[in-house]
């Protein structure tokens, strides 16, 4: 039978539970500990035996390094009680933003984090809507999974466009617009690779009047959600909602998107809640639970 374990936020805990109650395979107790001098200590309390397939839920974020090293060590555990194969559920995957050589001298951060994953002994890795195509840099099998067609059915609302940011986001708007059976465009983004200060050049498509759903992976600082609410209202727009992967709610975010304009603020539920009652967060557990099975069903063929 397999077996899920997970790491060491209580929201991991609260997906793998999720994750659990859909597909019908149990949790098995996984303690995590902090050491006095800062270094983290794990132990997966039996339940789990010799050549049984194991899960580990561990999303990346908040405190991205332990969550990393807690994988890791998670990994190694389970793999030292005779796990026959190791999938890691990690819906919001760290470091995947470092994705190239921007400067020379810099590393690609996501080909180290997803190398390191795999010499733990994880052979198969989930995540949600990763930052862009990179894994294939973890040596064995890996899948990223759409949540926006998921979240457009869920959200409700009426919208005449989805948009995206920026060129490179142009295929999550027209998931969401296909969904919606609605039109969608993209904005013009810059970002300064030094001082990381973001410019967006309006384009020249027709949103006067228009309702808007904005569509990105990743919010963090909201710099980029806030200038674009901001671009389509000075256009125009009746109305602009975002809808997001991955709400990392770093400070004074939340409030700088509200403050650009934007009425909704829709998240899906990859990262713990931050808190705030104008977010909307979406269960897109569903969806990794199905992939979840069809990685188990694909072990027994
Ligand atoms: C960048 O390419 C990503 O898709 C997001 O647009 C970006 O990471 C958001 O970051 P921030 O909220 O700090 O602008």
């Amino acid at each position: 039978m397999p077996k899920i374990v997970y790491g060491l936020k209580e929201h991991d805990k609260s997906l793998a539970s999720l994750i659990s109650d859909r597909i019908g395979v149990p949790m098995a107790t996984t303690q995590h500990r902090i050491f006095p001098d800062g270094e983290a200590y794990v132990r997966v309390e039996g339940g789990i035996e010799r050549g049984e397939e194991v899960v580990i839920v561990n999303t990346m974020y908040p405190d991205t390094d332990r969550s990393l090293v807690s994988a890791l060590l998670l990994a190694d555990a389970v793999k030292g009680m005779g796990a026959s194969s190791i999938a890691l559920v990690s819906p919001y995957m760290a470091y995947s933003r470092q994705d190239r050589v921007f400067l020379r001298g810099e590393p690609v951060s996501v080909r180290a984090v997803l190398r390191a994953l795999a010499s733990a002994g994880l052979s198969h890795v989930i995540t949600v809507e990763i930052h862009s195509k990179t894994l294939h840099f973890f040596p064995g099998t890996a899948v990223s999974l759409d949540p926006f067609s998921y979240m457009a059915r869920a959200i409700g609302g009426e919208y005449d466009m989805a948009i995206a940011p920026d060129r490179g986001a142009i295929d999550r708007a027209v998931r969401v617009a296909r969904e919606l059976s609605i039109s969608h465009d993209y904005l013009e983004k810059r970002r300064d690779r030094i001082t990381g200060e973001i410019s967006l050049k309006p384009k020249s498509f027709k949103v006067r009047g228009k309702k808007l759903l904005l569509v990105d992976d990743i919010m963090s600082t909201g710099g980029t959600i806030a200038k674009a609410t901001e671009a389509l209202l000075n256009s125009g727009a009746e109305r602009v909602d975002v809808m997001v992967a991955h709400l990392l709610g770093v400070r004074g975010s939340i409030e700088r998107v509200l403050s650009s304009g934007a009425s909704r603020l829709i998240a899906a539920n990859t990262l713990p809640p931050v808190g705030h009652g104008r977010v909307e967060y979406v269960d897109v557990t569903p969806v990794i639970s199905s992939a979840v099975l069809e990685w188990l069903e694909g072990k027994k063929g």
